[in-house]
């Protein structure tokens, strides 16, 4: 056992409230995961892997939604994508189908990831911050954002993406913290610490929202031609 896996000090470090951030990760390939369940939940999936991940998601029953969804959606996309958008939770269609944003908004969403060069199946990978749709596509509760946090934080730190989008305030506020409405978050080169490593975050609009507001169209536009600055600065090009 190394000292990232003894129970003791990962309870230690729990109750402390200093979360995953000291726990030094080895490789996995190095260290199965932590299977002791008298580990807190939050650093156990800390440690995780992909598939075990994966597995652990679809099986989870940390809050209730557990009890109401169909299926969990884990999210789609490659692997190292050059940018992860993250949105707020699973609507009906993706409930029953296992995928994000396939409904009318995830229509949407893929036409504008085409206009600015990108692709699901190429160079993004598309997560929400809720693995489970809430019933009746209500707003997520604060209690869901957290149980579900950890395993969006594992994914961000594996999948490594070179920058993130989020779209719409919830999944923004959820992500940043705080209540700042749309129009105060967008326009800004943001950033989110996961894991020691500070990745630069854009906020838009939620496309379920430019569907309602077509007027909005132009300032989403502006937004992924701004994202795609932000991506540019950090000297990589798009396939
Ligand atoms: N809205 C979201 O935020 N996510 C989805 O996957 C679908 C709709």
């Amino acid at each position: 056992m190394t000292l990232s896996s003894d129970p003791r000090r990962l309870r230690l470090i729990d109750e402390m409230g200093l979360g995953p951030v000291w726990v030094h990760r080895v490789a996995p390939q190095d260290e199965p995961h932590v299977s002791d369940t008298s580990v807190p939940r939050t650093i156990r999936i800390a440690t995780l892997d992909w598939q075990p991940m994966r597995d652990e998601v679809t099986s989870c029953v940390a809050c209730e939604l557990s009890r109401t969804r169909t299926q969990t959606v884990f999210g789609v996309g490659v692997q190292r994508p050059d940018w992860l958008i993250i949105g707020e939770a699973p609507g009906a269609e993706e409930d029953a189908c296992g995928e994000p944003f396939v409904g009318q908004a995830g229509k949407l969403l893929d036409a504008m990831l085409v206009a600015v060069g990108l692709a699901r199946t190429r160079n993004v990978f598309i997560a929400n911050v809720l693995k489970c749709r809430p019933p009746g596509n209500r707003d997520p509760a604060p209690g869901e954002i957290a149980s579900c946090r950890p395993y969006l934080e594992r994914q961000i730190e594996l999948l490594a993406p070179r920058m993130i989008l989020v779209v719409g305030k919830v999944a923004s506020s959820a992500l940043l913290g705080g209540d700042q409405p749309m129009s105060r978050l967008r326009g800004k080169r943001l950033s989110l610490t996961i894991a020691g490593r500070e990745i630069p975050l854009v906020a838009t609009y939620h496309p379920a929202y430019l569907l309602r507001s077509g007027e909005e169209k132009a300032k989403a536009w502006a937004d992924l031609c701004f994202a795609r600055e932000v991506y540019e600065e950090l000297g990589v090009t798009a396939a």
